[in-house]
C-alpha cells in the first residue's frame, strides 16, 4: 500500500503521538456517544458487583479510536491492559503464554482479532467462557489434556471486519460496539483538543477545514493537523489560520471532501476504463495496482459512506455524485 496521509491505518508516528495525546477517560473521549453511554453503564455495573467486565468487541473502520477505547476501558476499570494483535499470535503456545501472565481483572486487547488463526480461536473459547485453558501434553497415544485455571480477565477485541469473525467467537462477546464515522463538529473538537495539547494556536475556521477534510476519522484529522502545523512553523508564524490550512491542504493534495490522489485514481479509473461500472473488485485492484482487500478495508469504506461508490452484486459503480465532484458530465442512463 502506498504511503498516504489519508489512510485510516496507523503508522509509527501515529502510534507514539496517539499514546501521549489520547484521551484517558470516557469523559475526555469525544463522539461515539451511544458506545460511551453503554460502556459507562457496563463498567459501573461490573465495578459495583466487583466482577470483571464482560468481553467487548469493538468494530468499525480504521482510525476511529478502537485502541483508545480499549485503553480507556482498562483505565476506567482500574486494571492493566495487555496488548497484542491477531497476526502476532501464531501458535496456541503464544496465546497460552499471554493468558497465563495476566493479573486478575486485566484487559487483554487483541487488535485485528479477525486475523487470529482458527486453531488459536479454539484455545480462546474456554478461556473466554470459563477462564481456563486446555493444553495437550505429549503426542500420540500418550497425549493427554491438562486443564489450567486462568485469572478472570476481560477480552477486548478490535476488528475492521466483524463479518470475518467466526460465529462461535463473535457469540462469546457480551458487548458488541460498532464505531461510526465522526461528524464535522466532533472532529473539530478533537482537532482543537489536540492542538491545545500540542500548544499550537489554531482558529475556528482552520479547525473546521481540517475536520471537513478528515473523512470522519480522528486519526486522519490529527495527522493532517501535525502536517499543517509543520507548514505553519516553516512558512508562517506558527499559528494555524484558515489561509494557512487551505494552502497546506492544497500541497498535501487533499481535496475539499478529504479525497486524495488514490481516491481520485480509483474513481477515475472506473469512470475512464469501465464507463463508471459495474466492475468487479479484483479488476479495480489490478488496474490501480493495489490489493483487493486493501481497497475493501481502507479506500472503499469512506467512498461508500459519502455515496461516491455503490456496491452491487455485479460490481462497483461510481455514482452521479462522484461525476459532479470531478465536474464531469453524468452519463445518460
Ligand atoms: N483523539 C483521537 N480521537 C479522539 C476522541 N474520540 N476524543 C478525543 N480525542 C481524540
Amino acid at each position: 500500500m502506498e504511503d498516504r496521509i489519508m489512510s485510516g491505518e496507523a503508522d509509527g508516528q501515529d502510534v507514539s503521538f496517539e499514546l501521549s495525546l489520547r484521551p484517558q477517560t470516557l469523559k475526555q473521549y469525544i463522539g461515539q456517544d451511544k458506545v460511551k453511554e453503554n460502556l459507562a453503564i457496563f463498567i459501573e455495573a461490573a465495578k459495583l458487583r466487583q466482577e470483571t467486565l464482560d468481553h467487548v468487541l469493538l468494530y468499525g473502520p480504521p482510525g476511529l479510536g478502537k485502541t483508545t477505547l480499549a485503553a480507556i476501558i482498562a483505565n476506567e476499570m482500574g486494571v492493566n491492559i495487555r496488548t497484542t494483535a491477531g497476526p502476532a499470535i501464531e501458535r496456541p503456545g503464544d496465546l497460552a503464554a499471554i493468558l497465563t501472565a495476566l493479573e486478575p481483572g486485566d484487559v487483554l486487547f487483541i487488535d485485528e482479532i479477525h486475523r487470529l488463526p482458527r486453531s488459536i480461536e479454539e484455545v480462546l473459547y474456554p478461556a473466554m467462557e470459563d477462564f481456563c485453558l486446555d493444553i495437550v501434553i505429549g503426542k500420540g497415544p500418550s497425549a493427554r489434556s491438562v486443564r489450567l485455571d486462568l485469572p478472570p480477565f476481560t477480552l477486548v477485541g478490535a476488528t475492521t471486519r466483524a463479518g470475518s469473525l467466526s460465529a462461535p467467537l463473535r457469540d462469546r462477546f457480551g458487548v458488541l460496539s460498532r464505531l461510526e464515522y465522526y461528524n464535522e463538529n466532533q472532529l473539530k473538537s478533537i482537532v482543537t483538543r489536540t492542538a491545545d495539547l500540542l500548544e499550537t494556536e489554531i482558529d475556528g475556521p482552520a479547525a473546521s477545514e481540517i475536520a471537513r477534510r478528515s473523512r470522519g476519522t480522528p486519526r486522519i484529522a490529527n495527522r493532517i493537523l501535525r502536517r499543517v502545523r509543520d507548514f505553519a512553523q516553516v512558512r508562517g508564524n506558527g499559528e494555524i489560520n484558515a489561509d494557512l490550512s487551505e494552502y497546506a491542504l492544497e500541497l498535501l493534495q487533499v481535496d475539499r471532501l478529504g479525497l486524495d490522489h488514490i481516491d481520485h485514481k480509483l474513481l477515475q479509473n472506473i469512470i475512464g476504463k469501465f464507463r463508471g461500472g459495474p466492475v468487479g473488485l479484483e479488476t479495480i485492484a489490478a488496474t490501480i495496482g493495489e490489493e483487493a482487500h486493501t481497497i475493501e478495508d481502507v479506500y472503499e469504506p469512506y467512498l461508500l459512506q459519502i455515496g461516491f461508490l455503490q456496491r452491487t452484486p455485479r460490481g462497483r459503480i461510481v455514482t452521479d455524485l462522484a461525476y459532479r465532484h470531478f465536474q464531469m458530465e453524468v452519463p445518460a442512463e
